[in-house]
């Protein structure tokens, strides 16, 4: 199979985390995309969903699906997306498309983080993938020589606006043995809108897809 097709087959996976008559949270980027794809066809059974993105919001609103502001709901049930790396304690690096900072705000208002990976994302140590971090755009240089001091290389994300008007920084070279320390840490520097390390709150399912089938990891 391959990688977009295991994509695929966790974004449908998710369908049956989705309960009638419920707001649902709603991610960014492929795989997420793909659970978009899948609520399509449970459209007339749900409220509605609350969106990450742009892009999201576009493709659910395309396929019929109302889109509610986060300030409309007092909670979520859940909340599906997808991940750059996790580890097994389920803390995640997210942030790949730029979204994080409405990823990350929609994920702690829900109850239930259900996370769709295909098995390359599986580390054991996260840090390999670059760290995004979400940042106002006159901290920027601020913000990078914070974030060399904590042995981190940043690098500018290029010709990227975050749908919140800001910019991201990847931060390359980052072995994150303590993810929650790191990710207050760097939530601490002035001018740091979001870290994309989902630490302090991690996922509470995985469902992975390998070419054996879906797994489930329950915490
Ligand atoms: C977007 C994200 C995505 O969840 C992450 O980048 C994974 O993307 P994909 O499903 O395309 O591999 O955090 O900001």
């Amino acid at each position: 199979m391959t990688q977009d097709e295991l994509k695929k087959a966790v974004g449908w996976a998710a369908l049956e985390y989705v309960k009638p008559g419920t707001v649902v949270g709603v991610g960014t980027g492929s795989t997420a995309s793909h659970f978009i794809d899948a609520l399509g066809t449970m459209k007339d059974q749900i409220e509605g969903a609350v969106s990450s993105s742009e892009a999201s919001t576009e493709k659910l609103k395309s396929l019929g699906i109302p889109v509610f502001d986060c300030n409309e709901v007092d909670s979520l049930d859940i909340y599906v997306d997808g991940a750059d790396e996790i580890n097994a304690q389920m803390q995640m690096i997210k942030g790949g498309g730029a979204a994080l900072t409405r990823e990350k705000i929609i994920a702690a208002v829900a109850k239930k983080f259900i996370c769709i990976i295909d098995e390359s994302k599986q580390v054991d140590v996260l840090g390999k993938f670059p760290l995004p971090v979400e940042v106002i755009p006159m901290a920027c240089s601020y913000v990078a020589r914070e974030l060399v001091k904590l042995g981190g290389t940043p690098v500018y994300r290029q010709n990227v606006i975050t749908d919140n008007g800001n910019v991201i920084l990847d931060v390359h070279n980052l072995t994150i043995l303590n993810p929650i320390e790191l990710e207050n840490k760097i939530n601490a520097i002035a001018g740091v809108v979001t870290v994309g390390l989902f630490a302090n709150r991690g996922a509470n399912v995985v469902l992975v897809g390998s070419s054996n089938g879906v797994k489930t990891i329950t915490e």
